[in-house]
């Protein structure tokens, strides 16, 4: 394996992929029932956030709380509503779809469901081969085959197994042949969405260890969405943390764990379990009240207001921004309580 290149710093100096302002909303249709009007559903809203050449973003936050679609959105998976996306410095409109074709061979995900996301009737040869027969099928079948052995050599899977169905493996050779997959065209952004949650404890291990070779290996950017905090402190440089679609704090991790600034950060990570069943007993999470309000009707304000140990009474009218805790102004946070450059 090659030396693994110099890492930069956490932080948006060099940006390959930003949004501005990223809007996912799903029109959920009417339903049989007259007096029900239909409904909009808002997924993401107003995401901004640029990604830096060679960084680990983690992004976490509760289940529904728009991680997918956020990844999904950045390489047009899903349509935007409104807002911006830029690959390397160059904006791509919804209709682009040159663009968006180009953009998939520099921008790859992995998900969650390692054999659900394999076509059940395709070798893994077939499956690792086929970004290469879309994107480059002037390569020719040995060229292709002579990349799919070498992607299946690095990811640890042997390459007599080429002629196997996804049902023969384990949930950790699936996640192998997906990463495979990813890897085969050399992109250079990785979204990983929930790529270990999946699998047994032991092989999440292997599996987080194998990203963290093959990124210094291939010198590649990472979004990684968990729902593990202890992964993601383990893994990124920086995290963004969502709560109903919205940005709640942003920052290098080493920052964000140990001086959480927003309220909803704080109780993630006090939630966190500790490996000391002593300190584990003594501990006093910080708990959040009530329940997580429905994405259909999105509480006025701060979105947290609802369940916020610290609400006051502006909280429910006005929706805070994203400003700087820190004098880098790297670390932002869409509380005014934790605003304190
Ligand atoms: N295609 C769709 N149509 C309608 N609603 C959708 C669609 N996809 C996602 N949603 C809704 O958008 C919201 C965000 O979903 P999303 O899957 O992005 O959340 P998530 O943070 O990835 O959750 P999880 O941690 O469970 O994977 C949820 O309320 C979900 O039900
Ligand atoms: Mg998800």
């Amino acid at each position: 394996m090659s030396a693994a290149p110099t890492r930069p710093a956490p932080g948006p100096s060099s940006p390959v992929l930003s949004v501005r302002d990223l809007q996912v909303h799903f029109r959920i249709p009417a339903s049989p029932w007259p007096w029900v009007p239909p409904n909009t559903l808002r997924a993401v809203n107003g995401i901004s956030l640029e990604l830096a050449a060679g960084e680990t973003l983690g992004v976490v936050g509760e289940s529904g709380c728009g991680k997918s679609t956020l990844a999904r959105a950045l390489i047009n998976l899903v349509p935007r509503t409104s807002g911006e996306v830029v690959w390397m410095g160059k904006p791509l409109e919804p209709g682009d779809s040159r663009g968006w074709h180009d953009l998939r061979q520099h921008v790859q995900m992995i998900f969650q469901d390692p054999l659900a996301s394999l076509n059940p009737r395709w070798t893994v040869e077939q499956i690792i081969a086929e970004p290469l027969h879309l994107h480059r099928p002037q390569l020719g079948a040995a060229a292709i085959r002579e990349q799919v052995h070498e992607m299946m050599r690095r990811v640890g899977l042997r390459t007599d197994m080429l002629n196997r169905y996804p049902h023969e493996f384990s949930g950790g050779q699936c996640q192998r042949i997906g990463i495979a997959r990813a890897l085969v065209l050399r992109p250079r952004v990785v979204i990983c969405d929930e790529p270990v949650s999946a699998l047994d404890v032991s092989i999440q291990a292997q599996i987080v260890g194998l990203l963290r070779e093959l990124q210094a290996e291939l010198d590649l950017t990472l979004i990684f969405i968990a729902h593990d905090l202890a992964v993601v402190r383990h893994l990124c440089d920086r995290v963004l943390v969502l709560y109903l679609g919205q940005m709640m704090e942003l920052g290098p991790c080493r920052e964000v764990f140990a001086q959480p600034a927003h309220p909803y950060t704080r109780a993630l990570i006090s939630a966190i379990p500790v490996p000391d069943p002593e300190v584990e007993r003594q501990r006093r999470p910080e708990l959040l009240g009530g329940d997580l309000p429905s994405p259909l009707a999105l509480p006025s304000g701060c979105p947290l207001h609802t369940r916020c140990p610290q609400a006051e009474a502006r909280c429910a009218s006005e929706t805070p921004r994203a400003q700087a805790v820190d004098t880098s102004g790297l670390h932002l946070s869409s509380c005014w309580k934790s605003a304190h450059a």
